[in-house]
């Protein structure tokens, strides 16, 4: 089965037809710049032009940084706050003339590494993190997501969440080195080991490629879980995003 599956985020809006039996793109990637400001009507037509570019006729996942239920955003990431309370998955479906499933970002990147990635056949508790921006965080328990776990705003020190400590972003503002910034992420898995006590963690993001994983992995002894790269990197909002479209318990629907 073929799904367009779209990754939306703060600064690019990316799409691709993908094969879930595979898991794997059907084409080359087309990228739009996120319209700035990343208001609601901009960023729609957005959706709009990526479905017409794949002449696209069929079930349509997306991915976006917020909160969402029952396709509605309840908080909005490095995009206008005009989102919140919108429901996407209708202004979405109009505008492109496709049935759309939306679903938070890093839940997507997790429902991909389960299905395709270093989550595959895992049924124990497994907490993806994709690192960027922010913190993105997906939970799994038995194959299924519990959706919207937003883990990187945990506060973490006195002033500052997990991602405001944490985040890829704030490796760059702050220009730490590797190993100071793995020491960082160390102390967010520790603490998130100990409030979950989870069986597998991901660690996403472009971080997880292998040449800048390599750089800080070696911080990352003496936790208690399991610590594994994703395996998808840039391609797993999509095809996470596509998947959820036509299997519901992944998308954290219907409950
Ligand atoms: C947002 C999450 C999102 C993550 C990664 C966080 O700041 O609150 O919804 O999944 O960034 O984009």
């Amino acid at each position: 089965m073929h799904v367009l599956g779209i990754d939306i985020g703060g600064s690019g809006m990316k799409a691709a037809p993908v094969d879930l039996t595979t898991g794997t793109l059907l084409s080359d990637r087309h990228r739009i710049p996120t319209p700035q400001p990343p208001r609601p009507d901009s960023m729609t037509e957005v959706v709009g032009q990526l479905t017409q570019h794949f002449d696209w006729d069929g079930p349509v996942g997306v991915c976006f940084p917020a909160r969402i239920k029952k396709g509605v955003a309840r908080t909005a990431a490095n995009i206008s706050d005009d989102w919140i309370g919108v429901n996407l998955e209708e202004r979405f479906s109009t505008a492109s003339g496709c049935p759309v499933t939306v679903l938070n970002d890093a839940d997507a990147a997790g429902v991909a590494e389960m299905e395709y990635g270093a989550g595959q056949g895992r049924r124990d508790l497994v907490l993806m993190l994709t690192f960027g921006t922010g913190i993105g965080s997906a939970l799994f328990w038995d194959e299924e997501l519990i959706p919207n776990t937003e883990l990187g705003h945990l506060r973490f020190t006195d002033d500052r969440t997990a991602e405001e400590f944490a985040s890829d972003r704030i490796r760059e503002a702050e220009d730490l080195a590797w190993d100071v910034w793995g020491q960082r992420v160390r102390r967010v898995l520790q603490y998130l080991d100990f409030l979950l006590t989870p069986d597998l963690i991901i660690i996403g993001g472009g971080v997880s490629r292998p040449h800048r994983y390599e750089r800080f992995a070696p911080e990352l002894t003496d936790l208690d879980t399991e610590i594994v790269p994703a395996e998808l990197e840039n391609e797993a909002g999509i095809i996470g995003a596509a998947y959820a479209a036509v299997h519901s318990a992944m998308a954290g629907k219907g409950r």
